[in-house]
């Protein structure tokens, strides 16, 4: 398995679930130095999704390739959409073919809320991250053009509480008022779904 963003929330969330599952693990991160977790499974490679030529040989065959990558910003990138792609061709590349991608809730407004978070998500959420959420928008269409089995996860609000294994999931569709998930959740969801094929090449909204 090979983890992109394997220092950031979700992506140590699921380094470590992966490793205590008995997966063997590639973590991928710009910085080694910044993973400190230590694992006879893990190897740590360093990669920066901007440069394609860093994800060169990272990915083979039978590989289950998770995307969380990330920016906490609210201008202009395109690290969603050039990051997922190059993460793409190299997948295809190598011969892998299962993908997990990591958008968000907030991109639509969710006819199934209130009155008040549907405006909030327009008028505050979509205004805010804007940037953001229009690179979402451009990398799912790149995911979902491609070939490989991709499952495009939208969580709404990211918490940092523990994994429950208790959430709820709705695939190609609306969840019915999801508000919150912990990244360590979203991660356990990705570890149980690895191998459902209802799952692939579908979206996915996971929440409390
Ligand atoms: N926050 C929310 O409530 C929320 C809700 C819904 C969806 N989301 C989406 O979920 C994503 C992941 O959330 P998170 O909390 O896990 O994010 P995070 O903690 O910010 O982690 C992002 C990861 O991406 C890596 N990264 C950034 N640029 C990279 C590059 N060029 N090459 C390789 N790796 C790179 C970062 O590594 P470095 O340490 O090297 O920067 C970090 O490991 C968010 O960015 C957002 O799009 C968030």
């Amino acid at each position: 398995m090979v983890i992109l963003g394997a220092n950031g929330g979700i992506g140590k969330a699921t380094v470590e679930q992966a490793l205590q599952r008995g997966h063997a693990v590639v973590a991928v991160v710009r910085n080694p130095e910044s993973l400190t977790l230590r694992h006879p499974n893990l190897v740590v490679r360093k990669a920066d999704v901007m440069m394609p030529e860093t994800l060169r040989g990272l990915f083979s065959p039978g590989d289950v390739v998770i995307s969380a990558i990330g920016k906490n910003s609210t201008r202009e990138t395109t690290l969603y959409s050039a990051g997922d792609r190059h993460i793409l061709e190299a997948m295809v590349d190598g011969g892998a073919s299962r993908l997990f991608v990591i958008s968000a809730s907030g991109i639509d407004v969710n006819p199934t809320h209130s009155w008040l978070i549907r405006w909030a998500t327009k008028n505050i959420l979509q205004r805010i991250l804007r940037q953001m959420y229009a690179d979402l928008v451009r990398m799912e269409s790149i995911v979902k053009a491609s070939a490989v089995d991709w499952t495009i996860m939208r969580p709404p609000q990211l918490t940092n509480g523990g994994v429950t294994g208790k959430y709820r999931y709705a695939i190609g569709k609306f969840l019915d008022n999801g508000t919150r998930i912990s990244r360590a959740d979203v991660a356990n969801f990705m570890l149980d779904t690895i191998n459902n094929p209802d799952l692939f090449r579908n979206t996915v909204e996971v929440a409390y």
